[in-house]
């Protein structure tokens, strides 16, 4: 007893569906869940177990249960399970427990447990042939943080991350994209259970209208011209879905990068797009693109605009869910 009582933080890793189900109903039958039952600090849970096993209902609803009474369950990673099996369901890797318990202990509150969200990073990239293709300058270092920042305030969350080269964050659900087409629908399928979903990714307004199988080869000195076809408006469209009843995010976010004109730009793009929140961005030779730092004005719908000062990538993703948190109550 003495153990959980004096205890700051208790870490179960690998935490197995069999304890899973143990502590969400409370059982007291050996050291581990007596020690689970006295701890008044928080607690963090690194799954390890068979997909089967992880997806099953019965472990989904105890998971639930935890979260919603303020546990901390880290995803689950993908990879080579203990048997022959490869899927979701291998203990995160113990940096990132380490990273999750970490901002646990600097007291970040879990006021986002429970919440599942999805986040959109990075830029994508729309081919011309095998080799060549049309991308931006997004690193995805802004979209990281938010999902790093997510997770470790307790919310379950997926990152579609168009080709981003960052370390993936810690308890995080990462999937991997290239073009505008696939982001959507990573980002549509992932959002029809979604509390918040938050568009931080660059996408490509436009992509050619083929990409060409082959290489292609410079004929003459004249080039080729490229034609090209409008890409679908996935924050737009996330909208429209929520006012048509098929996806249910509480909260719809997006980011503008803009050069000038800043908040007037913004203000148009956010009733344009039906979001609830725009975090404006002024971009330009040294800001926002590939820096650890950031600067922001965040427009809210039916509030005033929040200043964001130049500040880590972090600092700017805490304001951001500050304001979400604020809206999912
Ligand atoms: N966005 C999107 N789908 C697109 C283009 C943009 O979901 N095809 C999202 C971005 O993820 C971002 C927001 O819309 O959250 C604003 O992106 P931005 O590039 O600033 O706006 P655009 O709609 O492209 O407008 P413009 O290029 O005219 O500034």
């Amino acid at each position: 007893m003495r153990i959980g009582q004096s205890a700051d933080l208790l870490v179960v890793a690998p935490a197995t569906a069999d304890i899973l189900a143990k502590a969400a109903h409370g059982l007291a039958s050996d050291l581990l869940t007596n020690t689970l039952l006295t701890a008044r600090c928080p607690v963090v849970f690194a799954p390890a177990m068979h997909t089967e096993m992880w997806e099953h209902p019965a472990t989904q609803a105890n998971v639930a249960t935890l979260r919603a009474r303020g546990a901390i369950v880290i995803e689950p990673a993908v990879g080579r399970l203990t048997g022959a099996d490869t899927g979701k369901g291998r203990l995160p890797d113990p940096a990132a427990i380490f990273e999750v318990c970490r901002n646990v202990l600097k007291g970040v509150t879990p006021d986002l447990a429970g919440r599942r969200v999805v986040v959109s990073a990075g830029g994508t990239r729309e081919a011309i042939d095998p080799v060549r293709f049309i991308g931006n300058r997004s690193s995805g270092m802004q979209g990281y943080a938010l999902a790093r920042v997510a997770a470790a305030r307790g919310a379950s969350v997926t990152l579609v991350a168009a080709n981003v080269s960052l370390p993936d964050p810690a308890g995080v659900d990462v999937v991997r994209v290239e073009s505008a087409l696939q982001l959507r629908e990573a980002v549509l399928a992932s959002a029809v259970d979604a509390d918040v979903v938050v568009m931080a990714a660059a996408v490509a307004d436009f992509r050619p209208v083929a990409a060409s199988r082959s290489k292609i080869k410079k004929t003459g000195d004249e080039p080729e011209a490229i034609h090209l076809t409008k890409n679908p408006d996935i924050l737009a469209e996330l909208g429209e879905r929520r006012r048509a009843g098929v996806t249910s995010p509480t909260v719809i976010a997006g980011f503008a990068a803009e050069t000038d004109d800043v908040l007037a730009n913004g203000q148009a793009k956010m009733a344009r797009k039906g979001c609830d929140l725009l975090v404006v961005n002024q971009v330009g030779e040294n800001l926002a693109f590939g820096t650890p730092d950031n600067a922001a004005t965040v427009l809210v719908a039916g509030g005033e605009p929040v200043e964001i000062p130049r500040g880590p990538k972090d600092d700017l993703a805490g304001v951001v869910w500050d304001l979400i948190a604020a809206r999912l109550v």
